[in-house]
């Protein structure tokens, strides 16, 4: 029996519903906050990913689904939607049009990872980006987006934030970093030793206990930061604090993709095990120029949609549609055609094989549908059809012109 590929999963029933309500839940939100469809492709040329995640980063050392194409082309299915939708904007000109551009989109990814629970090879995120604004108040409205779609699915959730600065304050950090880091040199891990020499800052999340208790006493991004990246970082606070949302700084937290300065957040569970992140995102100022584009200042999240699914509480379903059964063979023809009049505006389960009333019913019951419709002699003789509403319990006769 051929199976689907280590990390890679079906989604149907129950998790396919809870799927759907939340696409259509984080759309309705996004759409609220002024955000646009946008669809880019799967695959993607590999230089795409190696300018903007970064060669430094684990997703693109080690984690591509990279390969040459039939015509000799080097390319690489998406392992996030931030570079996609920055090649997009870039190459439609909107860097040029000037003004706010907002998008969201969802849809797979994916990262050559080691599967397990909540980390899986193909994934699926839902995703924002805007473009164009470089006040802080657009870094707050990523944040109360996500928190916003959270509170609708009845998440929980705790939101970590720490600012990485920019490109003035950001070296000068940096090389203090790599002076403390240094002094310790002997007893870090390779990976760390590596970083050293490719992204310095990616040490400060190393996951390894040995080299985070050697980084306790390392400079703080946080207490660096120049003038204006410390008061945007603070005027956050001030906004997040005036609106109910609660933070915790974390002045490691430097998320694992290149492109990011200033803003960075992530939004965690802790009912999911040990992947917790459900949601990450920050502010990418210098990626469109970096991609070749006008300077254009962004921001944006994405949320993972499987670590989600087993917390969102679907709303208790409701009674819908209608079901149509026959008695009889000769009833089923009238069963198709009063089905297919009917989906124009309603959602109609029908049933090919006859049976008698209490069976029909039964799967009226199954399929939770509202009204109920039984075709038999009578109803053939004299063109006519009993609506049994099974929430109230009322019932009604009319001509089958009618229905
Ligand atoms: P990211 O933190 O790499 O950010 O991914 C966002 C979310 O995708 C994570 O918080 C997690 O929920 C989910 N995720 C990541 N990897 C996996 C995996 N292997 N299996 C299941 N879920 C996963 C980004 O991708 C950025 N593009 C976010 C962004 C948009 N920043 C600015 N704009």
């Amino acid at each position: 029996m051929i199976k689907s590929l280590r990390g890679m999963n079906d989604i149907l029933s129950e998790d396919y519903e809870r799927y759907t309500y939340f696409i259509q839940t984080a759309t309705f939100i996004a759409q609220n906050y002024g955000f646009h469809f946008i669809e880019t492709p799967l695959l993607e040329e590999t230089a795409l990913f190696k300018r903007s995640v970064g060669e430094s980063s684990d997703i693109v050392g080690k984690e591509m689904y990279q390969f040459i194409d039939k015509g000799e082309n080097d390319v690489c299915l998406r392992p996030e939607g931030t570079a996609g939708v920055v090649r997009a904007f870039i190459q439609k000109k909107l860097d040029r049009a000037g003004g706010t551009h907002r998008f969201f989109y969802h849809g797979a990814m994916f990262r050559y990872e080691r599967p397990q629970k909540g980390r899986l090879r193909q994934f699926h995120q839902f995703g924002v980006e805007s473009f164009g604004q470089d006040s802080v108040y657009e870094d707050a409205n990523m944040i109360m987006m996500v928190s916003d779609i959270l509170k609708k699915l009845g998440i929980g959730y705790r939101l970590q934030l720490n600012s990485l600065g920019c490109k003035e304050c950001m070296p000068t950090y940096r090389d203090k970093l790599v002076k403390f880091v240094k002094e310790c040199e002997e007893s870090i891990c390779e990976d760390c030793v590596r970083r050293l020499d490719t992204n310095p800052i990616r040490v400060l999340d190393c996951k390894n206990d040995s080299c985070q208790v050697l980084y306790e006493g390392a400079p703080k991004l946080v207490s660096n930061l120049c003038e204006s990246c410390d008061e945007d970082f603070t005027k956050l606070q001030e906004i997040l604090d005036a609106n109910d949302i609660t933070y915790e700084i974390d002045t490691n937290l430097v998320r694992g993709l290149d492109y990011y300065s200033k803003t960075a957040f992530e939004f965690v569970s802790d009912d999911i095990g040990s992947q917790s992140a459900i949601a990450g995102g920050g502010r990418y100022d210098r990626l469109v120029e970096f991609l070749d584009g006008k300077a254009t200042p962004a921001v944006g999240f994405a949320m993972g949609i499987e670590r989600l699914l087993e917390l969102i509480k679907l709303p208790e379903a409701k009674q819908e549609g209608y079901y149509i059964g026959a008695m009889d063979d000769e009833g089923i023809d009238l069963v198709i055609s009063l089905a297919h009049k009917k989906r124009k505006t309603d959602k109609v389960s029908v049933e090919y094989k006859t049976k008698n009333f209490k069976n029909h019913m039964k799967m009226a019951d199954k399929v939770n549908a509202k009204y109920f419709c039984i075709i038999g002699s009578n109803e053939i003789e004299n063109s006519t059809i009993t609506i049994k509403n099974l929430v109230d319990k009322s019932e009604k006769t009319i001509h089958i012109e009618e229905f």
